[in-house]
């Protein structure tokens, strides 16, 4: 009997819980508190969508569209190559054309940005051949005029330039590789002392050598000869080139460009071959394997 009750009272507790006919309450509230509650919240939340949208209004007005503001340490640039391929390995049967097709268009493609003919318009670019140091082109705001930018002549890459091979050496067994250092708006690369260099890296006034080598001791002796083309026939890239103004103010940049020749790799071999670019604020990273670096595996076959 007293159960009975009890449950009685649950049920119609939950019932009038939800609607006191009574006291005219929904949940446990009159509709004026309901009201209050409501019109509480909704002015709290006002409030708080007010500050947001306040706060990024106030910081999309200082932000330039030219420059990044908050950019205060600049990440080291990745070094890259052309062709580029899967899993950086490069193999290829020298007396198969089908086989290295892929690598000769790519390099092929990526390098008709730098025909001459593209870089004729005096308004967009300029000559820097005499420049010293780097290249000053005012503010990172439109309003001193176009930004020009260096050419880079592809003649330069000699063997490499695709103008007398347009195998790029990949049908002698001697393959080219493209190296460029990727562009950040901003960023000045500082040369290295010729005294903090290692050994074999050379010295270039003005310039950020890159210098290529067997990635491990048993690759040495299978690379033989490597030969650079670059701007003034080093392997280097011309500081005058930098900074780099961004897509908007410099939307034609060329980025210098080296090529890497291997002119005597051994045949039907894997061999590791790793690049560097060195200066004072270029960083390696044991986890990036393109921050100021790469490795690629090259492997011609004979038949
Ligand atoms: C670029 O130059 C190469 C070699 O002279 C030529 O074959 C190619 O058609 C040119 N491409 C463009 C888009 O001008
Ligand atoms: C370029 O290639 C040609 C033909 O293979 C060769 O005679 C010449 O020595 C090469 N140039 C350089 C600078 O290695
Ligand atoms: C750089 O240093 C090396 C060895 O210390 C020296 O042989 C070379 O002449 C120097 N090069 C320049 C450009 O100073
Ligand atoms: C290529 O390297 C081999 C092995 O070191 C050497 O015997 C040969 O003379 C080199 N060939 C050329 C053309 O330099």
């Amino acid at each position: 009997m007293a159960r009975e009750k009890s449950k009685d009272n649950e049920g119609g507790g939950w019932r009038r819980f939800l609607w006191n006919p009574e006291k005219k309450e929904f949940l446990g509230r009159t509709g004026g508190s309901w009201f209050k509650i409501f019109l509480f919240y909704l002015v709290f939340y006002g409030c708080l969508a007010g500050i947001f949208i306040g706060t990024i209004q106030v910081l999309l007005l200082t932000i330039s569209e030219y420059e990044p503001k908050y950019q205060d340490r600049v990440a080291p640039p990745g070094l890259t190559q052309l062709p580029r391929a899967v899993k950086a390995e490069l193999s290829y049967n020298m007396n198969d054309p089908a086989s290295y097709k892929e690598y000769v268009e790519s390099i092929s493609k990526f390098l008709e940005t730098y025909n001459g003919s593209k870089q004729e318009n005096r308004e967009l670019f300029e000559n820097c051949r005499d420049f010293k140091g780097y290249t000053d082109r005012g503010a990172l705001n439109p309003d001193n005029g176009k930004k020009l930018s260096c050419m880079f002549s592809r003649e330069w890459l000699g063997n490499c330039s695709g103008l007398n091979d347009p195998t790029f050496g990949y049908k002698d067994g001697k393959p080219c590789v493209i190296v460029k250092l990727n562009r950040i708006l901003g960023f000045k690369p500082k040369p290295l002392k010729n005294d903090s260099l290692p050994k074999d890296v050379p010295y270039i006034d003005d310039a950020i050598p890159i210098y290529c080598e067997g990635k491990k001791d048993e690759d040495k002796p299978n690379i033989n000869k490597i030969d650079y083309y670059g701007f003034g026939g080093n392997p280097g890239f011309p500081l005058f080139y930098y900074p780099y103004y961004g897509r908007l103010l410099q939307p034609q940049y060329l980025q210098p460009l080296i090529a890497v020749q291997l002119t005597n790799i051994t045949i039907d071999t894997e061999v590791r071959i790793e690049c560097r670019a060195y200066g004072e604020n270029i960083d390696y990273h044991d986890k990036d394997r393109f921050q100021g670096r790469f490795d690629i595996k090259v492997e011609i076959k004979s038949s």
